[in-house]
């Protein structure tokens, strides 16, 4: 990837894609499921570019959305209605109405309320309401604390006992059609026993059900596989799906992933520009362009990001790299090796694809970045770089409304 070339086309900071790259990843699921009628979903939070859905949409890949917003993009991107999954601990009326009406797959419900209010919704608009639920399997998915989402004192999902509850409850609305199973233990999970911890206790209701007569077709995994940050040992996706495949034995569903971070986190570079070099007493500083509004993961997670100089040699001393906002939790990288480095040398960071721009922000009132893609070794733009207009726009409106009431 010619990053130079890139930073004096795009400016920085730049968010680059790899479409190459996802599309792998795409496939190596895809192949790992080969076994059972699967569907890949895309897990639209990592990074929610039209660009980006559109490439996983003509892979064939579905989308796990959890906000109308998302929904809409997935379907501005070509998903089809039938590949859509609505999740989300907390949907609004007008929210689950909007997935009603547009008559996707299912909605992952989360607690007996919102099954009672998705019921409610249903009703009002005589129609019947697709559902999966949400099961807290009360399995230690060994990440961050931020993204472990699978252990009972999280708010996520019911316990397997609540939901069997709900399923029979289903099961006597005219309003309510359950069609699925719903699991997400957490993110970048790197060991594969809370996989197969988890689905064995859905697999479990999954056959309970079926004994009542409740046929679910559609047994959602959820997402969460881990990537290399630095030196972590993955999860094998063929592995992964051998972990949820054992369990199914004797059962005739589609399985169904959510993931986000597997396919685009490595897809992705943040190229940043040098400021200058400072050093408070024996503390090296290296300030660039970029700053936790581009990307929050290092201030939020502590999460790690190898970050390499552009045409530089290797070697060097160590030295914080840090945003120009005004917060010490302002850092992309802490004790990063890097060469003696001048106004305009640049840094890439790597692995920053998935919870990069879908998380970044206008703090500061920081110009959000604009993101390429490279396809087949050629590149394109998929979201200009944000100018002081798109900042304010929506205020400045207000204002002038304001003063012409003044008047
Ligand atoms: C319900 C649900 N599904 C899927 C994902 C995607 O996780 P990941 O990007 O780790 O695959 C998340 C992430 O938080 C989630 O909450």
């Amino acid at each position: 990837m010619d990053f130079s070339k890139l930073a004096l086309k795009y400016k920085t900071p730049l968010y680059i894609y790899d479409f190459d790259y996802i599309s792998t990843q795409f496939y190596s699921l895809k192949e790992a499921f080969r076994a059972r009628k699967s569907l890949i979903c895309y897990a639209l939070k990592a990074n929610s570019n039209l660009s980006i859905l559109k490439h996983l949409a003509a892979l064939g890949a579905g989308c796990d959305c959890v906000s109308v917003g998302e929904i809409k993009r997935a379907l501005l991107a070509g998903v089809a209605k039938y590949k859509i999954i609505f999740s989300g601990v907390g949907k609004d009326d007008c929210e689950i109405e909007f997935a009603l009406k547009e008559d996707i797959l299912m909605l992952n419900i989360e607690s007996e309320a919102e099954l009672k209010r998705v019921e409610k919704i249903a009703q009002n608009l005589k129609t019947i309401a697709r559902i999966s639920i949400r099961v807290n399997p009360d399995v230690d998915a060994k990440t961050h604390h931020y993204i472990s989402t699978g252990l009972k004192k999280n708010k996520f999902g019911v316990d397997a006992d609540t939901a069997k509850k709900l399923y029979i409850y289903c099961k006597n609305s005219p309003f309510l059609e359950p069609i699925g199973i719903h699991c997400h233990i957490g993110s970048q999970i790197l060991d594969i026993a809370p996989y197969s911890d988890a689905t064995a206790v859905t697999a479990t209701l999954l056959r309970s059900l079926k004994a009542l007569e409740i046929d679910i077709k559609f047994f959602d995994v959820g997402g969460g596989l881990g990537i290399r940050y630095k030196d972590e040992v993955t999860i094998e996706p063929y592995d992964f799906a051998q972990a949820v495949l054992a369990n199914l034995g004797g059962t005739d569903v589609t399985t169904v992933c959510e993931l986000g971070r597997f396919l685009v986190g490595n897809s992705g570079y943040l190229l940043t520009k040098v400021l200058y070099e400072k050093h408070n007493g024996a503390k090296r500083f290296v300030v660039v362009d970029a700053a936790m509004n581009d990307l929050i993961r290092p201030s939020l997670y502590d999460a790690y990001h190898e970050i390499e100089a552009i045409n530089k040699n290797g070697g060097g001393t160590l030295a914080d790299v840090v945003g120009p906002i005004c917060e010490s939790g302002d850092f992309l990288g802490k004790d990063v090796l890097l060469p003696q480095l001048n106004h305009g040398d640049l840094l890439v960071v790597k692995s920053a694809g998935a919870y990069g721009f879908s998380m970044s922000s206008n703090y500061n009132s920081r110009l959000r970045a604009a993101e390429v893609a490279i396809e087949g070794g050629r590149e394109r733009l998929i979201r200009k770089r944000e100018e002081f207009e798109d900042l304010i726009r929506l205020e400045k409106e207000c204002l002038e409304g304001a003063n012409e009431e003044n008047r």
